[in-house]
């Protein structure tokens, strides 16, 4: 093996080598560019606001940070969804977290005791998650968002969204707010992505556990602390403590008395969902679509998709020793549901089966439903029924006997084998202490760098309940020998793959989320490779390294237009280990204490520069310098 089609064909002639710059690194035939930053406009050009001088209020039409999963939507002239739209389109984008010293003046503004003191810096921490939909479009040959869109738009925390499946209306999400616990406010820590058939977004809510107040006497249920919120916790940002009003107080766990519309016992329970999106109708309100399970949500990436066949989602729930589900429509597609909207998703979302995965030694595995009443999962066992089970997805898939993994993160699907690509970015607890041990596809103890897993569904049905696995590639620098497994070079060596991406014409794209001080972090920054995988199953693969990112930012989510000539790539927060007490107001950074302060130059996100301003988040156009189509 080792000769697949990517040895020669691909992205060029050369690999981008190592960098630790604090600039963008591409192969010289392409050109790279900002297409909007963290604080932009986004119905406008440009960053003409510095970031600390942007209010709460303005950051919920700008855009959000930590630009995450990402789809292109096409458009036509008349602005209605194309699937062969190249020139024009909507660009749904995931605004996962915040750097927060980069937000404010000097850090954010407490009291002695940790409380926040200044409201208006929490509203736009609050305004800085959640979705955008940004319209985008050719301009003399280059995308850049079009001015006074009536398309772009955010979705926040604070933007009201439904419930629906088993879990609409359950006791678990009856709140303040909802009363009948069918709505809810808004979206967080949005991570990784899919998208439907019927043209609709879908948002993954990843780690909202962490930003939660858990004041409540009552230690909590397993809704709660299997996701990790415990007694007396304190959230991540303290949102909880800037006031009374409701925006903040939801952020507070409190139980006050008997009935739970009177306090905010079960916003928890509100979050860890799939969201389905409208990418063109701001009318339609976005939905949570339960039957996804609850957990630290990546991606919800779709199958094949085939008239009159069943078709699935590929989800990873991103924690050490977390597991690898599938969730699949009760109903087969029909492609006259093709520009159905979330009505279409009303019809396919609500109605299926969950599935977790469990990983044989000898290479096959098994897909598990998590059915209420089936199995282990009885009331006996607290599973009372379905909207139970969702609500407690891991204490379900726990109980029915699940494969823990090493953090999986996006997955993917390649256009030609059907075959299924997940990230596994690591878990240093492997094997460590009382922490599961090695299996066979989680063979390596403290696995630090992680690695690309590779599965085929039997009969490449995505209806089917067992498949065949494969490790595609180890994560390792190649300095370490021992680790080393796939045998990369300083060409093409990586650790951590998260971001992952078959693209229509059959490239696997890897983009990784290395810690910045690991033996990998310290030879090269966050970047993104490409291969193109082996049609037999089990070849090592050829993997370049088309792209190194600026100083301690990740690399994640892409897209590119159908016509293969755009790409779209997200740099996820430059510089984010700059120490709060080292940013101030005036950006007097000379002596350097900012660790990035990318982007430099808009026009050419490879240009560094003189520190003279803040790092921030932001979408990169890529393009190739003869026009021509990327990757080949
Ligand atoms: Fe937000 Fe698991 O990455
Ligand atoms: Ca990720
Ligand atoms: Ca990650
Ligand atoms: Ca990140």
């Amino acid at each position: 093996g080792g000769d697949g089609p990517g040895s020669g064909a691909v992205v060029g002639t050369k690999n981008v080598a190592r960098s630790l710059e604090d600039r963008v690194l591409i192969p010289s035939d392409y050109s790279a560019s900002v297409l909007f930053a963290t604080g932009d406009l986004i119905n406008a050009a440009g960053g003409d606001k510095k970031l600390q001088d942007i209010t709460g209020d303005e950051m919920a039409v700008r855009a959000g940070d930590h630009h995450d999963g990402m789809y292109y939507f096409g458009l036509n002239a008349a602005g209605a969804l194309d699937r062969n739209g190249s020139d024009r389109g909507v660009i749904a984008i995931n605004f996962e977290n915040i750097n927060q010293q980069f937000l404010h003046a000097a850090g954010a503004t407490v009291d002695a005791s940790g409380n926040r003191t200044v409201a208006d810096e929490v509203v736009k921490e609050i305004n800085a998650h959640g979705v955008g939909l940004i319209e985008v479009k050719k301009n003399a040959g280059k995308f850049e968002v079009v001015a006074g869109s009536a398309l772009s738009r955010r979705i926040t925390p604070e933007t009201e969204a439904k419930f629906a499946g088993p879990v609409a209306g359950s006791k678990w999400v009856k709140t303040k707010y909802s009363t009948d616990g069918l709505k809810s406010r808004g979206t967080l820590n949005n991570c990784a992505y899919g998208y439907t058939p019927w043209g609709t977004y879908l948002t993954c809510e990843e780690n909202w556990a962490g930003y939660f107040d858990n004041a409540s006497e009552a230690a909590p249920g397993v809704e709660y602390s299997r996701y990790g919120i415990s007694k007396g916790q304190k959230g991540s940002y303290r949102w909880a403590t800037a006031g009374s009003d409701d925006r903040f107080a939801r952020w507070q766990l409190n139980s006050v008395g008997a009935d739970a519309s009177a306090d905010y016992r079960n916003e928890a329970n509100t979050f860890g969902w799939v969201v389905e999106i409208d990418p063109i109708n701001a009318a339609v309100t976005p939905v949570k679509r339960t039957t996804f399970g609850r957990m630290a949500h990546e991606c919800a990436y779709p199958s094949i998709i085939t008239a009159g066949k069943k078709f699935a989602f590929y989800m990873g729930d991103d924690a050490r020793f977390e597991y690898v589900y599938k969730f699949v429509p009760n109903k087969a597609w029909d492609a006259a549901d093709a520009t159905g909207g979330v009505s279409a998703g009303d019809k396919y979302l609500n109605d299926g089966v969950l599935y977790v995965a469990k990983y044989n030694a000898d290479g096959t595995g098994t897909w598990i439903p998590l059915v209420a009443g089936t199995g282990a999962l009885t009331a006996a066992n607290g599973f009372a029924d379905q909207a139970e089970v969702l609500v407690k997805t891991r204490a379900a898939a726990d109980a029915v006997g699940a494969t823990k993994m090493d953090r999986p993160e996006w997955c993917t699907v390649d256009h030609g084998s059907g075959d299924v690509f997940i990230t596994l970015t690591n878990n240093t607890n492997r094997g460590v202490g009382t922490n599961p041990g090695v299996d066979a596809v989680n063979p390596r103890a403290a696995n630090a760098y992680g690695e690309v897993l590779r599965m085929r569904e039997a009969g490449s049905d995505p209806a089917a309940t067992s498949f065949a696995w494969t490790i595609f590639v180890f994560g390792s620098p190649a300095t370490l020998a021992a680790s080393n497994l796939s045998e990369l070079t300083a060409d093409n060596d990586f650790g951590s793959p998260d971001g992952l991406w078959a693209d229509p014409r059959g490239l696997l794209w890897i983009q990784t989320d290395n810690p910045h001080g690991n033996d990998m972090g310290k030879l090269c920054n966050n970047q993104m490779l490409v291969t193109i995988p082996p049609s037999a199953f089990d070849v090592k693969p050829v993997i370049k390294r088309f792209l190194v990112g600026p100083t301690q930012c990740e690399l994640t989510g892409i897209d590119i237009t159908p016509d293969g000539k755009t790409m779209f790539v997200n740099i996820q927060h430059p510089g984010e280990d700059t120490a709060a007490a080292d940013v101030n107001a005036a950006d007097s950074n000379a002596a350097s204490k900012y660790s990035s302060a990318w982007p430099y130059d808009r026009s050419d996100a490879t240009k560094a520069g003189t520190k003279a301003g803040r790092p921030r988040s932001a979408t990169l156009v890529i393009t190739k310098k003869d026009g021509g189509v990327i990757g080949f």
